[in-house]
């Protein structure tokens, strides 16, 4: 029999879950198929169907261990590494990094509700956003939750709220670095040409405008310059210019505190990804910043940063079951699987790739066959695999997805009205709901017939 060389067969990193395709816990069972976190995939299926979320807890567990460590080790005792949760948003997740020590980073009253309900204590929440509402803002500051202010909006709103109250505010700014890294331009963040932050131009109009304000105390500054990025240049840069405005604030009298870097660090989707390891990212961000400290004999701030998708993406796969195969002669064959851009619109979106198996087969023994790998709604883009190398595969198969933990779940939607997956967590052979699978008929639960519409007998 011959054997392909896998993707599965790859040595893992076990410090740095983002360096590895798939979760640490990653094996294949005397009967030759895919488990993780002990569990049999193909046994999952069985008890909560298809298609399916699974969440690895050790892989979650090691990524926030890697950026807690890491900082302890390069920025002793003063630093706090923030869960970014529009990743992967739950009680499950808040629960979760907030048992490892990290904070929350939230941008809606719906993120900032779901990690007080899930245990984040409220000091180690952010609250981020370009186009709060006065309801979210209201609902931050009730809850003594740190809002980022991102634009001039945000600031008359935060002055009036905190002379109504009639309490001092400390709060923190955003600014765009005018910094450029090598990613999608829809992930990118830190150029002047951004939605997001204050210019960094208006930054000492802006620090006077707040050295007036009667109830409000600048003690942080933020910047977040995109995501998915496998250069560390850019967070080195990045790091010395916050220094360079914490001295500029403290011209205007400002006493800054607290630096957070923003999140950005890039995981392994294909076999061509070759992101840095947490704690060489860890180790850039916090060396630049000691080393302008020191240049300038600055005190060192807090160290914050604000990591998503290096914390619970390589934790995720997506399980679906083949269904329909087409075979078009001398072009391709597709093979349609039961979920598709609905649960993960990130191939539609920014074009990702991913790298996936058959659970029965999943070091592909005998592959020869190329297939296209298709969503089952209603556009022809709803491609997950434009061109993918499996085994002989055959309706009722399983598929597994790795890489699927970030931005798949958090940006699902309803389209064609096809319900949301179940998640589940695996750990050392067990396995647990985390989110429950949408029924067709939930999905009828926010609809409303007027009631003129409906007929009278
Ligand atoms: N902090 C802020 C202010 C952010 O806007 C983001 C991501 C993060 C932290 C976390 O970045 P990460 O460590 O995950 O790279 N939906 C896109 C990604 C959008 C990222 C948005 N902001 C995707 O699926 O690739």
């Amino acid at each position: 029999m011959e054997e392909n060389k896998s993707f599965l067969t790859q040595e893992i990193d076990l410090k740095s879950p983002n360096r590895n395709i798939v979760p640490i816990t990653t094996s294949i069972g005397n009967d030759g198929k895919l488990y993780i976190g002990g569990c049999s995939i193909e046994e999952l299926i069985k008890k909560y169907d298809s298609p399916l979320y699974i969440l690895d807890e050790i892989t979650l567990r090691k990524s926030c261990r890697a950026y807690k460590e890491a900082l302890e080790k390069y920025y002793p005792g003063k630093s706090l590494p923030i869960y970014a949760s529009k990743a992967n948003s739950s009680l499950f997740m808040s629960n979760l990094v907030s048992s490892e020590g990290l904070g929350l980073d939230a941008v809606s009253e719906g993120e900032l509700l779901t990690a007080l309900k899930g245990g984040v204590p409220n000091e180690k929440i952010v609250f981020h956003g370009n186009n709060k509402s006065d309801k979210e803002i209201e609902f931050a500051v009730r809850n003594n939750i740190q809002v980022i202010l991102d634009n001039d909006y945000d600031l008359e709103r935060l002055e009036k709220i905190s002379n109504t109250f009639n309490r001092n505010l400390e709060i923190m700014i955003r600014f765009t670095p005018g910094i450029e890294c090598h990613t999608h331009e829809y992930i990118r963040t830190g150029s002047f040409d951004s939605k997001f932050g204050f210019g960094i131009d208006y930054l000492n109009t802006l620090f006077d405008r707040i050295k007036n304000a009667k109830n409000l105390s600048l003690r942080g500054l933020h910047a977040h310059i995109g995501s998915q990025i496998f250069e560390l240049d850019p967070h080195k840069d990045l790091g010395e210019i916050m220094v360079n405005v914490i001295l500029n604030a403290k011209k205007f009298g400002h006493d800054i505190k607290k630096l957070n870097l923003g999140g950005g660090l890039g995981i392994k989707y294909t076999e061509n990804d070759d992101p840095p390891s947490i704690d060489e990212w860890v180790k850039t961000i916090s060396t630049s910043v000691v080393k302008a400290c020191k240049k300038y004999n600055l005190d060192l701030p807090t160290l914050m940063c604000e990591p998503g998708r290096s914390i619970v993406s390589t934790a995720g796969i997506t399980i679906y079951t083949i269904g329909a195969f087409k075979e078009i002669p001398g072009i391709r064959t597709y093979l349609s699987v039961d979920g598709g851009m609905s649960d993960n619109p990130r191939p539609i979106t920014y074009q990702s790739n991913y790298s996936a198996c058959l659970v029965s087969n999943p070091l592909n023994i005998n592959s020869k066959n190329t297939y296209t790998i298709a969503g089952k709604h209603c556009e022809s883009g709803d491609v997950l695999f434009k061109e993918i190398e499996l085994a002989d595969c055959k309706s009722g198969d399983l598929i597994c997805v790795f890489g699927t933990g970030a931005y798949n779940i958090s940006m699902s939607s309803n389209y064609n009205r096809i319900p949301r997956p179940a998640a589940v967590l695996v750990c050392n052979g067990e396995s647990e709901i985390i989110q429950k699978r949408e029924s067709p008929l939930d999905l009828l639960n926010y609809d409303v017939l007027p009631n003129r519409f409906i007929k009278q007998n």
